[in-house]
């Protein structure tokens, strides 16, 4: 039998790199991972293939509908959608092959197959032929992230009424795509295929898109993507989608329900982008006592230990954001308190970027938020019409909003729509770990021309004046 220090179950942004971590600072690694490549969602069927795809269908609408305005003539561009899934595979192979590159580098023992946890200490590994292993460790992580949530009474085949996963691999373009719920997936996969020629339609349930996010943002957002020509249903539900040969009916009912109202869309391909849910089936954790929250997370405590002392959970299987850099940051946490040191992720500070075009960031809080804790605060706003990198590149769309604290000036929150977003979006955040206020970010030298002169005046805004407005 095999024997470790740490056996993480799950290679994915969580698992990963708390694995290399825990080597880094001398423990004995394993890693068991039922998939055939290491990288889990994000490497394999998440961020790195849409960012792919969002990458060549931007560089697609901007040959099709900008270059001219640049005096580029280069005539009508002709898509070659599997050149493009070439691209976006040769991305996916690339990274996770570098995983297996770092392992091998940082002496982490990969095992492949199914985990399941038999006890505190023990963890059984099933291959693809049945055949079985036991691992020995002294620690276990649960790092088997999470699955698409199923509409119900819809079912999804991955290749008509498809989740994000079939919306990367469509081998052709869809004349009309429904899309169900106006989160970042939503919005990230309806843009890829709208540049490439869909015509795009979102139902979403809430009365805003991109539910949590500041209205301002959220409001402001939805004004570009409808005039970039998405159509939306807000405050609706999708209840039913029936197949007609190679046909959808999309059923669409008001959120708050009645037939009456009931409207029909028609559709090539449905996309249903309604959320996530923790992934933990197969890992018998009913049997050795880990308990589950409300919606089937993983119940950790401030550790990250569940409630088996010496089992351990981390990313999208317990509570918080669903994003890829918290799973790893609480990966790198979770390693260096198994290595006696001292682990932290600060919550407040954890950027969120929808990767569209104009791209859309935030950190910290938003004013709803603020409102509804009862903080004063106070509000800079600088709009990239007025900033001179911005026209020199067309990128004028969308503004930076910086709330500070009306007494301390102390920056609570940073919102951004614009192109480059989410790259800016990471001063802010390095300001805000070291508490800084909106006269500091104001106070420093920013180049010119830069977008990043938009955050420099919008802090400007809150705390005294901006120049340029
Ligand atoms: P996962 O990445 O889900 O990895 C879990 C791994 O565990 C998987 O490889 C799975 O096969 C394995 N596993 C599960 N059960 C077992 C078992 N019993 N035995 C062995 N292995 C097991 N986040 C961002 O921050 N930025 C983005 O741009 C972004 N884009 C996304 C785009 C899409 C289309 C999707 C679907 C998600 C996106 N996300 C993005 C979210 C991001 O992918 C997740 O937050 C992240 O992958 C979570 O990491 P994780 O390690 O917790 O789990
Ligand atoms: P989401 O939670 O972002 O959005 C789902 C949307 O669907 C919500 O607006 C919700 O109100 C709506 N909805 C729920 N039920 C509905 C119904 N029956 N009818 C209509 N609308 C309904 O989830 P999404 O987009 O599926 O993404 C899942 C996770 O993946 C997110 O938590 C996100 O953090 C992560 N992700 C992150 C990305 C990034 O960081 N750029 C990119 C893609 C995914």
């Amino acid at each position: 039998m095999s024997q470790f220090d740490l056996v993480v179950i799950g290679t994915g942004p969580g698992g990963y790199v708390c694995a290399i971590k825990a080597a880094q600072l001398g423990l004995k690694v394993a890693v068991v991972e039922k998939r055939a490549t290491h990288g889990g969602t994000c490497l394999n069927i998440g961020c790195i293939p849409s960012k792919a795809m969002l990458h060549t269908s931007e560089l697609f609408e901007e040959a099709a509908e900008h270059f001219e305005d640049f005096g580029i003539k280069v005539g009508k561009p002709k898509l070659d959608l599997k050149a493009m899934m070439g691209h976006k595979q040769k991305t996916i192979d690339g990274n996770v092959s570098g995983i297996e590159f770092l392992f091998k580098k940082n002496k982490v023992t990969p095992f492949h197959g199914t985990g399941r946890i038999l006890a505190a200490g023990r963890v059984e590994v099933t291959a693809e032929d049945g055949s079985k292993q036991e691992i020995e460790a002294k620690s276990i992580v649960i790092a088997t992230g999470s699955d698409v949530a199923p509409l119900p009474g819809v079912e999804i085949d991955e290749k008509q009424i498809v989740s994000s996963t079939g919306a990367l691999e469509l081998d052709k373009v869809p004349g009309k795509l429904v899309v169900v719920g106006a989160g970042v997936i939503g919005l990230e996969l309806g843009s890829v295929w709208r540049r490439l020629g869909s015509e795009v339609t979102v139902v979403e349930f809430m009365d805003k898109i991109l539910g949590p996010m500041d209205a301002d943002i959220s409001r402001n957002f939805q004004r570009i993507l409808k005039k970039q020509g998405v159509e939306f249903h807000l405050s609706s539900k999708v209840t039913a989608v029936e197949k007609t040969g190679k046909q959808l009916a999309v059923t669409v009912e008001p959120a708050a329900g009645g037939e009456a109202a009931a409207k029909t869309l028609e559709a090539d391909v449905v996309l249903v982008a309604i959320g996530r849910r923790p992934y933990t089936s197969g890992l018998g954790l009913e049997e050795v006592g880990v308990a589950l929250d409300e919606r089937g997370r993983v119940k950790t405590d401030g550790h990250y230990q569940t409630t088996v002392p010496g089992i351990y959970a981390i990313g999208d299987v317990i509570v918080g954001p669903m994003l890829a850099h918290k799973a790893e940051d609480e990966g790198v946490a979770l390693a260096e308190m198994l290595a006696g040191q001292a682990g932290h992720v600060n919550y407040g500070v954890i950027p969120g970027v929808v990767y569209t075009s104009p791209e859309v960031a935030e950190v910290g809080k938003s004013e709803e938020a603020l409102k509804a804790e009862g903080i004063s605060y106070k509000v800079g706003k600088f709009a990239f019409i007025a900033n001179g990198r911005a026209k020199a590149t067309n990128h004028t769309e969308g503004f930076v909003k910086v709330l500070a604290d009306a007494e301390t000036d102390k920056v609570l929150g940073v919102h951004i729509i614009g192109h480059g977003a989410g790259e800016m979006i990471h001063e802010a955040a390095v300001l805000m770990e070291f508490g800084g206020s909106a006269e500091d970010l104001a106070r420093t030298c920013h180049a010119h021309p830069t977008m990043s002169e938009a955050v420099k005046e919008a802090a400007m805004a809150a705390f005294a004046k901006p120049i340029h407005a």
